[in-house]
């Protein structure tokens, strides 16, 4: 094999690149973000590692959510706070009706540039670039917002230093404490179903903490019922701003991305001989990869031997997005050939990505009961092949927009989307429905135990 460096992505093909227009712009904006600190500390990443290896043996359960795409516009402490307590309120329901510990991993802190479908978008006869997210171009259907600009790429580090210094703050500084377990609880959520079914569950673990302090134990002297991590990751597409970023680690001298956490490669950026394949063996992070529709056996397994030589436990999470009409058929022939050449991975959901539709009204939208068809499946199918369901991968929001149709409690209809459709790219669960998928996978873990 040959030798890695940060920059050796750029002697092969890539694909889902912006074309910028200045290139001695970009050059100079990259040699600017490899001065900047870092955004995560590698033995963070190998916490991940470890806690990702114990999702792979099936003693925990990984709930990766957030944006399709972060956007500078809707950058505002409140979205965070409220994504911070919905992944807050899955992992209580998780963890107390499921029975596992859940690793969280936001969306968010990086999760900037989009792949698309098309290289250009249409209107009225007129063909302009694809936006491909804030940190490439903007989103305004003219000839200027859609140039690429390089300077972009410093304002989506600095958006991203800024989020993950307040998840920090939430994480440790006393918004994960159990006791707030009923503040997670959103306004819009207190007076339907689910929250209500929500607030049992919180009566209950107010009850235990209560006995606890009785007999001594509480936040003040237990980190455990004070602290919580939320770990941060993206999908590294635009390799120049991943090589910025990529350190090597003074305590050991590998390297790491230090943009995030965790990093995935999309379903249309992993061609084997390609630009993404390479960055990835290299960096010693975490990593996930989208299996998609296309994915064949053969090809799932080279990627597995070229992105995880050492069939590391915890390094590699394949995220399925077959959709709910394709799961059965394409999926248990890819699983049952992975587990039986012995190869070390986490399994995840993500029950978005292959069940996108357009209604008649011109919204991109995904229903409800499709997304909760896909799930139900991926459960089932490992159970069927006695595997591990390691973990679900939403696009999500802590708020209560109207994106997904469907749900017992929000019943969200398709003329009924317009009203609070926010999305800056794919459309994403709201709080409500992110509950009721947490409460499923709950009772599905439930069941496994
Ligand atoms: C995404 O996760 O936002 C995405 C584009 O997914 P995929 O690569 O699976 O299409
Ligand atoms: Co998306």
């Amino acid at each position: 094999m040959c030798s890695w460096t940060k920059s050796s992505w750029r002697e092969k093909p890539i694909k889902q690149q912006p074309n910028y227009p200045d290139l001695k712009k970009l050059r100079s904006v990259e040699e600017e973000l490899a001065t900047y600190p870092p955004l995560i500390f590698a033995e963070e990443a190998r916490t991940l590692k470890e806690k990702l290896a114990s999702v792979s043996k099936g003693n925990a359960f990984l709930l990766q959510g957030g944006d399709c795409a972060e956007s500078f516009n809707a950058f505002d402490g409140n979205n965070i706070k409220s994504l911070f307590k919905v992944m807050m309120q899955m992992a209580v329901v998780m963890t107390f009706s499921g029975g596992k510990p859940v690793v969280k991993v936001g969306r968010v802190a990086g999760q900037f540039a989009k792949p698309r479908s098309a290289d250009f978008e249409e209107i009225d006869g007129i063909s302009l670039p694809s936006y491909r997210g804030d940190i490439v171009n903007d989103m305004e259907f003219t000839e200027k917002a859609r140039i690429p600009k390089a300077k972009k790429l410093l304002k989506a580090y600095n958006q991203s230093a800024a989020t993950v210094n307040l998840l920090r703050a939430f994480a440790r500084g006393g918004m994960a404490d159990l006791q707030q377990v009923h503040n997670w609880n959103q306004d819009f959520l207190k007076n339907n179903t689910l929250g209500a079914k929500y607030e049992e569950i919180a009566c209950k673990i107010s009850e235990s903490l209560q006995f606890m302090e009785s007999i001594g134990i509480n936040s003040k002297n237990t980190a455990q019922l004070a602290e919580t991590v939320l770990y941060t990751s993206h999908e590294a597409l635009l390799l120049n701003y991943e090589e910025a970023l990529t350190r090597q680690d003074s305590l050991t001298g590998d390297w790491y991305d230090c943009s995030a956490h965790m990093l995935w490669i999309g379903d249309r950026t992993r061609g084997l001989e390609d630009a993404h394949i390479e960055f990835f063996r290299g960096i010693k992070n975490p990593i996930g990869c989208k299996v998609g529709p296309s994915m064949k056996e053969d090809e799932l397994i080279r990627l597995i031997d070229a992105l995880n030589p050492e069939n590391e436990a915890g390094r590699l999470n394949l995220i399925v997005r077959m959709g709910v009409n394709k799961v059965e058929e394409l999926y248990p022939s890819l699983l049952k050939r992975v587990e039986s050449e012995g190869k070390k991975v986490v399994w995840s959901c993500d029950p978005m990505h292959a069940n996108v539709e357009k209604t008649n009204t011109g919204y991109k939208t995904r229903d409800f009961e499709n997304i909760l068809g896909e799930v139900k499946q991926f459960f089932q199918i490992h159970k069927a092949q006695g595997s591990v369901a390691g973990g679900i991968h939403l696009e999500m929001t802590g708020q209560d927009v109207t994106e997904c149709t469907g749900s017992t409690s929000s019943a969200i209809t398709a003329e009924g989307l317009s009203s609070r459709y926010h999305t800056q790219c794919d459309p994403r669960l709201n709080a409500d429905q992110a509950l009721e998928l947490a409460f499923l996978i709950a009772d599905t873990l439930k069941e496994a135990r």
